[in-house]
């Protein structure tokens, strides 16, 4: 059995808190502090430019992208570490468009975390290239799939209620149809004890930081 008194002895928190935010930010390792003062002094300051050679950063990335794979079932080379979970959003829809240049419409629920919406919101717009953001349900994102759709975007946790989409039919269901899948994966490592390993021909999104989930989550499936 977990032992929490260990692992909260793990984290920095103010006395007396309780702190139970599972999104947007958790608290501060005890250990990053130490690190971070490393990577700043001992890296940036002492080793200057060699640093992206010397210290290792060139490939953290992947390195580290590796270890959060662990955490997500996927295989070794297939998760990398990158900016935030949004700029990433931003950055996958983008190229999982210009992967469907033939169709318009990104599917997604009601559901998703607000600011993966806003970043799809944000791009289409951007891109001024008559796109439409459909936004339907949690329930109801099966029957929307069709044959128009570019790229199904979704969240598969809900990071208030722990509801959890079916990812693997839902995946099948839109690559039949023709269109790119985007899973945002933040709150998923918590909730599940295996995603399937990712597939190529998908791009799944971590948050290593969002790994617990909040709310009414059923048993781990
Ligand atoms: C499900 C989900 N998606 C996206 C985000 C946004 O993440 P970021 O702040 O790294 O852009 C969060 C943040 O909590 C989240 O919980």
């Amino acid at each position: 059995m977990t032992d929490f008194t260990k692992t909260r002895a793990m984290f920095h928190l103010p006395d007396g808190m309780i702190y139970l935010d599972g999104n947007s930010l958790g608290p501060l390792p005890r250990a990053a502090a130490a690190r971070l003062q490393q990577a700043a002094v001992d890296e940036w300051g002492d080793m200057l430019i060699t640093g992206w050679n010397r210290a290792g950063w060139m490939d953290m990335p992947t390195r580290l992208g590796d270890r959060i794979g662990a955490l997500i079932g996927a295989a070794p080379g297939n998760t990398v570490l990158g900016d935030t979970l949004s700029i990433k959003v931003y950055q996958a829809l983008a190229a999982a468009l210009e992967m469907r240049p033939d169709r318009r419409v990104v599917l997604s629920d009601s559901g998703n975390f607000p600011t993966d919406l806003y970043m799809a919101q944000g791009l289409l717009g951007s891109l001024n290239r008559g796109h439409e953001l459909r936004v339907v349900a949690p329930e109801a994102v099966e029957a929307a799939i069709g044959d128009d759709i570019a790229v199904l975007m979704l969240t598969h946790v809900d990071y208030a209620t722990g509801r959890m989409h079916d990812m693997a039919r839902l995946t099948k269901r839109a690559q039949d149809a023709g269109a790119v899948v985007i899973w945002d994966l933040a709150h998923s490592a918590a909730r599940c004890r295996w995603i399937s390993p990712a597939r190529t021909r998908n791009l799944p999104l971590a948050a290593p930081i969002n790994t617990s989930t909040a709310g009414r989550a059923r048993p781990h499936s």
